[in-house]
């Protein structure tokens, strides 16, 4: 069931996201060469704390998990793009690291990711950047009132595909409100003009998550959680959840 929410709804939406959105720059800033990836997951747990918030993802367990989600944040270095799990790994310079939240506030989500270079970030890194942020961007600008599920999906698959990366239809953007999850599914292809018609009040995440190797194949690790390219090739994740409005798209995790 997709649920549309109020404007005063989708202003509490936004106190939620700007949780999210400080929690991401807060760990971006921390995010240096040497740190751990379980001290940026402190670092996330301090904002969350500090706003009163809960995360969505401490101990959420999915129907493709084995086991409930031990951080609140995912943290995907390099070859792993969705879902990693805060480990004790230091980060070296030029780690590609995508950071995905959420945070719960009064009783609303908001979910949000950022993928970004540690230290030196190189040349085909940085074009992989520009790229899955800009799919994240033109599924945004596709989310009006009247447009299709499809337009949102075929607008961030024709980044991918142009740009020659590797594009999965799994893990994709979903419906975001009191939970995290919810209707509809937004798959990061499709076919534009078709799925669920588009109206003022609906809230969604989009989350485009490209592999730079042009192969769209990905394995699990051993953890149940953390998905890797299977190539070895890297990875990036960007992720806004926004309500559909009649002024347009707002993002609610800036
Ligand atoms: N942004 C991710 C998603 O929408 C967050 C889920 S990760 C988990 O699927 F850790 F919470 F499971
Ligand atoms: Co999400």
């Amino acid at each position: 069931m997709v649920e549309l929410k109020t404007p005063g709804e989708i202003e509490a939406m936004a106190a939620a996201g700007a949780v999210v959105a400080r929690a991401l720059t807060a760990v971006r800033d921390a995010a240096d060469v040497g740190v751990r990836l379980v001290d940026l997951d402190e670092v996330a747990r301090g904002v969350l704390k500090d706003a009163g918030a809960a995360s969505p993802f401490l101990g959420y367990q999915p129907s493709f998990a084995n086991s409930p989600y031990p951080g609140v944040v995912c943290l995907s270095v390099n070859d792993a793009v969705l879902h990693g799990i805060p480990s004790r790994y230091a980060l070296q310079d030029g780690d590609l690291l995508s950071v995905d939240c959420g945070a719960t506030l009064d009783g609303w989500t908001g979910d949000a990711a950022i993928s970004f270079c540690v230290g030196r970030t190189g040349e085909q890194d940085a074009r992989l950047l520009e790229r899955t942020a800009a799919a994240l961007q033109a599924g945004i600008d596709a989310a009006v009132p009247g447009a299709r599920v499809g337009d949102v999906s075929a607008a961030v698959g024709a980044v991918a595909r142009t740009a020659g990366y590797g594009l999965s239809t799994d893990f994709g953007g979903h419906g975001v409100g009191h939970t995290m999850h919810e209707d509809p599914h937004i798959a990061n292809d499709g076919r534009a003009g078709r799925g669920l018609r588009l109206r003022a009040g609906l809230t969604i995440a989009i989350e485009p998550w490209f592999l730079a190797g042009g192969v769209n194949a990905y394995r699990v690790d051993d953890d149940g959680w953390t998905l890797r390219s299977t190539d070895g090739s890297r990875g990036a994740h960007f992720e806004h959840t926004i309500a559909v409005t009649e002024d347009g798209p707002r993002i609610l995790t800036r």
